[in-house]
């Protein structure tokens, strides 16, 4: 028995004409935080020559956040290696002692973008839970987790594998994402330490299972970062090598055929190229490593700190003088 789903649709289309990578002369290349590479485009109106991917920069945010066209899917992250990380909510049931009290049965719809079936795990929390994972792609789809638990001291920190907290893969080329949710005692059996069943698409290993979060109410304000999968077009590199006028991997890029959907991606011949927070934010005083995604500080040997900027930077290490402990042993 599911209940009404809450889902709204993110259209996007359009024709690539330029090299992946760099944003365009005259776009703004970043929002906030968030580096913003053509084919993704953002900011000014004289920066629409295609809608593809536009990013819809809310600046009335301190720093501004990006956001999918005109969704309220935030974008955390784009990568030219044909990824992009977003923040999604958690989808929610609860319940009280008279019964259900109150839902959110998140989802969302994309046509241009795919939800990584590599990156992502489907997540349900709960002790007296079903969630549902549902869609349709040309054919429908629906996976999901059960979990049943009795007692808050069969639970384990960090442990998600069916004791109140379930996991399973996504399928693969899934745009639609809908979640849905039953119980079969309507949670009577566990309200004490668990009112709501939660239910997240998630990046693979960013959420740790906490038992107090199957307790605490205000996780269902909390959003996790979801992968989509981008490519440009629908054309294979094959098919997008011979359409001169829109293949847009020219200069020093190749294409490259994406392992999720249809499309092509452009991947720069010198070197791998990912988006370097070091070159575009310098967060560091010390040491900057660019990772996949994010990057990290670290301080020369002999100083202390975390090595941000905003953070306690680098200082020299203080001698410690240890007392020396003088005793007689009896
Ligand atoms: C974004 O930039 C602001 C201001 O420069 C900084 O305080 C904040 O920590 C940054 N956030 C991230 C996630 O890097
Ligand atoms: C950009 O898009 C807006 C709204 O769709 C339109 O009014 C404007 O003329 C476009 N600008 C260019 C340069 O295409
Ligand atoms: C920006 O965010 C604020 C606060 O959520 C909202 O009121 C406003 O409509 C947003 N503006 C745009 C252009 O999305
Ligand atoms: C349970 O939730 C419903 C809906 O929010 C509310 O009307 C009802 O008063 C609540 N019952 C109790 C016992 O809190
Ligand atoms: C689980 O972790 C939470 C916070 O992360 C902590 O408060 C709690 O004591 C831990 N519970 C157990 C059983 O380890
Ligand atoms: C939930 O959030 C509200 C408002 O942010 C806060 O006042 C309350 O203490 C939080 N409750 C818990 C259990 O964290
Ligand atoms: C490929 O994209 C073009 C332009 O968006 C569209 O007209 C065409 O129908 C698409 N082809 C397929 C097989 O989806
Ligand atoms: C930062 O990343 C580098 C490169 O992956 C790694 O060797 C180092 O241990 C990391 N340092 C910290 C503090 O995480």
């Amino acid at each position: 028995m599911f209940k009404v789903l809450a889902v709204f649709a993110v259209t996007l289309t359009v024709t690539a004409t330029s090299v992946a990578g760099q944003a365009k002369a005259g776009c703004q290349s970043n929002c906030g935080n968030t580096s913003i590479p053509y084919p993704f485009e953002t900011g000014s109106t004289d920066c629409n020559i295609s809608k593809r991917f536009f990013i819809r920069c809310n600046t009335s945010f301190n720093p501004p956040k990006a956001f999918l066209t005109t969704s309220d899917i935030e974008v955390l992250h784009i990568s030219l290696n044909g990824y992009l990380r977003i923040q999604y909510s958690v989808g929610y049931d609860c319940y009280n002692s008279s019964g259900s009290a109150y839902y959110f049965y998140a989802g969302f719809r994309l046509s241009k973008f795919l939800i990584s079936h590599t990156r992502n795990k489907f997540t349900a929390i709960g002790c007296d839970t079903y969630a549902y994972v549902e869609g349709f792609t040309g054919r429908t789809y629906s996976t999901g987790c059960v979990s049943f638990c009795y007692d808050v001291a069969d639970l384990v920190n960090r442990s998600c594998s069916g004791i109140g907290c379930c996991q399973t893969a996504l399928p693969k080329g899934v745009t639609d994402y809908e979640l849905s949710f039953d119980s079969y005692w309507k949670h009577s059996k566990v309200l004490s330490f668990n009112p709501c069943s939660y239910g997240f698409a998630v990046e693979d290993g960013a959420y740790s299972f906490s038992v107090s979060d199957l307790s605490n109410i205000n996780f269902s304000k909390r959003k996790f970062p979801i992968i989509l999968d981008w490519t440009i077009g629908n054309q294979s590199c094959m098919e997008a090598k011979m359409d001169v006028d829109n293949y847009a991997c020219k200069q020093n890029s190749d294409c490259i055929d994406p392992e999720n959907g249809r499309g092509y991606l452009c991947k720069c011949l010198h070197g791998f190229q990912d988006i370097n927070e070091c070159e575009t934010l310098k967060p560091c005083s010390g040491t900057c490593h660019n990772l996949p995604g994010s990057y990290n500080c670290s301080c020369p040997k002999g100083f202390e700190g975390d090595g941000r900027k905003k953070g306690t930077g680098c200082n020299p290490k203080v001698k410690q003088h240890f007392p020396v402990l003088v005793g007689t042993l009896g």
